[in-house]
Parts: structure tokens; C-alpha cells; sequence
């Protein structure tokens, strides 16, 4: 099995960089990692000469009411999946080698993240722009390597890519899901054994939706977004945080369903706040 090797400092990683030969993809995450991620990890190794991982719990993308003190860290267990897939490098910095005293800048992509989760968690996606950016600029990579699961995210960094000229490409790839639907989380671990049971309801409601646009008989997204709550509803106990029909580019609402969409949702069970995606193409 190949050799992983670890970098904690900004130098470290420069002075690798600086003499790395061949393409370099790049997979940023926040650890806790799971199938999504190796998946992502396994398309970087596949299409790069090396492959660089981060694990960084980005505290500027967290509210003050949310869960970074809880977040999952289970570090050794990251580090053998890492190795496992044949991740060149893993990236995992201190939270002081991100922000240093008096960190003052931050990147804001406007429009992209006006809506769904960027309205639920305001500042949410300046946190992660501002990270994105800051860890393309020490790794400059070839490619980049994002999970539609986080549809809106992957928009938002998409746009700041192009905006920015960062030359990177950037590769969006399927979400990874349990047998039952589920998509892959590092917060899935956060619910209960019945709560569990009854998660997947989010991405079947989101496909009974997506069903009803791509036979034609939905246009309106009203209607669909009554057609989602009525579905949800019926595998109750779920708190709707939203529900939308967004541009899969702009992220922005979309009334009159007469092109490819994105069916964007977040509800909570329990105190664990799920987020999915679903496309839907209508039938024109
Ligand atoms: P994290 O939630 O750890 O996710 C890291 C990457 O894995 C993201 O691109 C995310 O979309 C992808 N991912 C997560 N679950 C997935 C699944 N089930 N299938 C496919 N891909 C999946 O997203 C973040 O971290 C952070 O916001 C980050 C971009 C690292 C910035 O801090």
C-alpha cells in the first residue's frame, strides 16, 4: 500500500507542492469520512498523478448555534481510509494555520447563495468559499473534486472558480447513497436508531417529486412544493427547514418547470439537519 504523507503546515505542503511532478487533484472535506468521500478520493486518484486530501472543520462555516464543538473527529480512522485509496498527501491544518490573529478577509460569491441553504445558514457559504479558496491557493490543483450532494455548495464554488480565473477544473461527481436512499453524511451518525429508519423519507419524497415533473403532469412549483410536503408529512416526525426548485447553475427559484431542475431540500429529525438534492428534467 502506498505511503500517505501527512502535513499539518502551510511550509509543508509549499515545499511539496513545489516538487510535486504531474497533475494534482484535490479532494477538500471536513473528515468524519464515508463512502461520498471515497468515492471522490477514488475519481481524484483515478484521473490525477496525486491526490491531496484535507480535513479541516472549518469554524467560519459554522453558525453559533451549530455543531462544530460536536463534529465528528475520528482522525486515525480518516488517515486509513486516506491511505486505503491512495491519497498522496493529507492536508490537516490547525484551524491557526487557516486563520491567523486578525484574519480579516473573507470571499463572498453573490446571487448563488441567496437561497436554500445559504438563506437557512447566513455567513454559512462565506465560510466556505473563504476556506475553498484559501486551500486552492496553497494546494493549486489541476482538479478539483465536489459532491453534488451538496448541490448548492458545488454551484457556489463552481462560480467563484470561473469568477476568479483559478484555473482548476472542477468535477462534481454523483451522490453516494445507502441501499435505502439515505445519501451519505457525516452528520447521519447524529440520529438515533428510529430516526434512522426514517431519513431515507427525505430522498423518496424528492424522487416522487422529480417523478411527477419528468411525466409532464408538474409544471408549477407550488404545486410540486405541496406534493413534497405531503409526502414528507407522511413519514412524520420531519421539521421542513426548506424545500425549492432551484436553477442547477444560478441556484436560483424556478416557477414554471420548463427546463432541467434541481429539487433542493433540508429538514430536520430530531435535531440533525439532512440536506439532499434530486434533478428533475421535464418532459418537453
Ligand atoms: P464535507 O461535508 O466533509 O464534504 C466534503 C466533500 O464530500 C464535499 O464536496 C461534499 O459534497 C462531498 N460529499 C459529502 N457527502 C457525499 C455523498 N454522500 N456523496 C458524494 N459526495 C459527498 O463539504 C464540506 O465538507 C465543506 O463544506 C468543505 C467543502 C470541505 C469546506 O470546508
Amino acid at each position: 500500500m502506498a505511503g500517505v504523507q501527512i502535513f499539518k503546515k502551510n511550509s509543508e505542503l509549499r515545499d511539496w507542492r513545489l516538487k510535486a511532478v504531474g497533475s494534482v487533484g484535490f479532494v477538500p472535506t471536513m473528515g468524519a469520512l464515508h463512502a461520498g468521500h471515497a468515492a471522490l478520493i477514488e475519481r481524484s486518484v483515478a484521473e490525477n498523478d496525486l491526490t491531496v486530501v484535507s480535513v479541516f472543520v472549518n469554524p467560519m462555516q459554522f453558525g453559533p448555534a451549530e455543531d462544530l464543538g460536536r463534529y465528528p473527529r475520528p482522525w486515525e480512522k480518516d488517515e486509513a481510509l486516506c491511505r486505503l485509496k491512495g491519497a498522496a498527501t493529507l492536508y490537516w491544518p490547525e484551524p491557526s494555520d487557516i486563520y491567523p490573529p486578525f484574519f480579516s478577509s473573507q470571499v463572498e460569491v453573490l446571487g448563488v447563495g441567496d437561497h436554500w441553504c445559504g438563506r437557512s445558514r447566513p455567513g454559512h457559504f462565506i465560510g466556505v468559499s473563504t476556506v475553498v479558496l484559501k486551500l486552492l491557493m496553497r494546494v493549486k490543483p489541476n482538479r478539483l473534486y465536489l459532491g453534488q450532494k451538496d448541490a448548492q455548495q458545488a454551484a457556489i464554488i463552481t462560480k467563484m472558480v470561473a469568477d476568479l480565473d483559478l484555473g482548476t477544473e472542477v468535477v462534481v461527481c454523483p451522490t453516494v447513497r445507502e441501499l435505502d436512499g439515505l445519501a451519505l453524511s457525516s452528520r447521519n451518525q447524529y440520529l438515533t436508531a428510529k430516526e434512522r429508519e426514517i431519513a431515507p423519507g427525505l430522498h423518496r419524497a424528492l424522487r416522487l417529486c422529480a417523478k411527477g415533473v419528468q411525466t409532464g403532469l408538474i409544471k408549477d412549483s407550488k404545486a410540486i412544493g405541496q406534493l413534497f410536503q405531503e409526502h414528507l408529512s407522511s413519514s412524520s416526525p420531519w421539521r421542513l427547514d426548506y424545500f425549492g426548485v432551484a436553477d442547477p447553475v444560478t441556484m436560483q427559484p424556478v416557477e414554471l418547470i420548463d427546463k432541467p431542475v434541481r429539487l433542493m431540500a433540508a429538514a430536520f429529525l430530531g435535531t440533525t439537519r439532512l440536506i439532499d438534492n434530486e434533478a428533475a428534467n421535464p418532459r418537453i
